[in-house]
């Protein structure tokens, strides 16, 4: 136990940026044992000084300028602003040149500028933690740092967005509707303050290039990852799912093909079985496959401000207990360029939600002539899942397929778009 305290600065006091402080003060006694020294916040910088946090800020230096805080007396700078650019980037690199450890949740920062960064924090000898940034409360990142560094890792496959997982869960449990459902994440803390960046798939893409980096020693890089989000999904994809014993959830994944890792982001249709299929609300989860040690599966609180928080100050922790690591847990100047991602040599099964005409006969006309463009192109209808009733604006027909190549399957599509009483096609992928 040394007597020297180990300070702190917090820049931003948003949700996650109050419970790191709120946990610092409410756990003080057992982090101070945990780390053989006393954790000390000392400054902080927020946007509104006069806001309501539920704990006062008098005691801390306060500084409307974030940027001021990297010439204190402090040993780690916080960074809990958010967003890729602007004033996160700028704190987080003028930080690390001046010398100071850094802890930050900002996933879209380390997406995007992380191995410039990781350089400046390797070149100047100190720590760049982002563990909250991947999974929110899940310490995965620790766990792949520490726990699974001894292997090569094959695969990830990943809920990594709490809102989309909640929003899908929700929809599916409820039968409400997308928007509606949203809401409920917004007001609970869940969702960014854009929250295109969560249902369209950015948030999943900018922690699954965190993973990737670490795991296959990869640069992260945004542009070489296919996104889709879960925009699109209806509420009778999610009953139709149930149908065929299987869930909707929005995964990302990180995996060899052809010889290259690639990275994909959309929402796939899980058995029930599969252990990313349960995962219920808000939590996040992470299965990782690793030459020695098969299977393992991270789950937990993946958003929402105290396990956020938690992450956070274990980050800190790590930190003041004087440990030290590199930033991807490899030197940057030894990660290899990633290759973009090619949606069209995807492999894999597909549902197909298909609407035909009202008055069209779906068992004698619409269904053999779609049989046969699946014949034609090597592919067989697996389950069909719903063909009809006859509705005012047309009929369902939905079904499944086996497994083929995304190109060959739009192939496919366009042919079935050729049957003139074919109104509109929409398809997810399976899993
Ligand atoms: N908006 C994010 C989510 C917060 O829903 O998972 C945690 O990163």
């Amino acid at each position: 136990m040394t007597d020297k305290p180990f300070k702190i600065a917090i820049a931003g006091l948003g949700t996650v940026g109050a419970g790191v402080a709120q946990l610092l003060n409410m756990n003080h006694d057992h982090i101070k044992q945990r780390c053989g020294r006393q954790v000390l916040l000392n400054a902080v910088s927020a946007r509104s000084k006069n806001k309501d946090r539920g704990f006062g800020i008098e005691k801390f230096q306060w500084f409307d300028n974030p940027l001021q805080m990297v010439t204190l007396d402090v040993d780690l700078i916080v960074e809990l602003i958010g967003g890729a650019d602007g004033v996160a980037y700028d704190l987080v690199k003028a930080a690390l040149q001046n010398k100071k450890q850094v802890v930050t949740a900002n996933k879209a920062l380390i997406a995007t500028h992380g191995e410039e960064l990781a350089e400046i924090a390797e070149s100047n000898g100190v720590n760049l933690m982002f563990d909250a940034a991947v999974a929110g409360g899940v310490p995965i990142l620790h766990g792949l740092r520490d726990g699974v560094c001894a292997n090569k890792v094959s695969s990830f496959m990943a809920l990594l967005n709490g809102t989309c997982n909640f929003i899908l869960t929700t929809m599916a449990a409820t039968g409400r509707s997308f928007e509606d459902v949203l809401k409920e994440a917004q007001d609970k803390g869940y969702a960014e303050a854009d929250p295109s960046t969560d249902v369209d798939g950015f948030d999943t893409a900018h922690k699954l290039a965190i993973l990737a980096t670490i795991g296959f020693g990869i640069k992260p890089d945004l542009d070489h990852m296919y996104v889709e989000g879960i925009r699109d999904i209806k509420a009778d994809d999610l009953s139709n799912a149930a149908v065929l014993n299987r869930n909707i959830k929005l995964v990302g994944m990180a995996k060899y093909h052809k010889g290259k890792v690639v990275q994909y982001v959309y929402p796939a249709l899980l058995p029930v079985s599969h252990p990313l299929a349960d995962v219920p609300g808000n939590k996040s989860a992470v299965l990782v496959t690793g030459d020695y040690v098969g299977d393992l599966l991270f789950l937990g609180a993946g958003a929402g401000q105290n396990p956020t928080a938690s992450s956070v100050v274990s980050d800190i922790m790590y930190v003041a207990r004087g440990e030290k690591s590199l930033p991807f847990n490899i030197p940057v100047q030894n990660l290899s360029d990633s290759l973009p991602t090619e949606i069209l040599e995807r492999e894999g099964a597909y549902y197909l939600h298909i609407v035909v005409a009202a008055n069209a006969d779906i068992e004698k006309g619409v269904l053999p002539e779609i049989e046969t463009i699946l014949s034609e192109h090597d592919i067989s209808l697996e389950e069909l899942v719903r063909a009809g009733p006859a509705g005012a604006s047309g009929q369902d027909l939905c079904f499944t397929t086996s497994s083929t190549q995304e190109q060959v399957f739009l192939n496919l599509l366009e042919k079935i778009r050729e049957i003139a009483e074919v109104i509109s096609i929409r398809f997810i992928r399976m899993e």
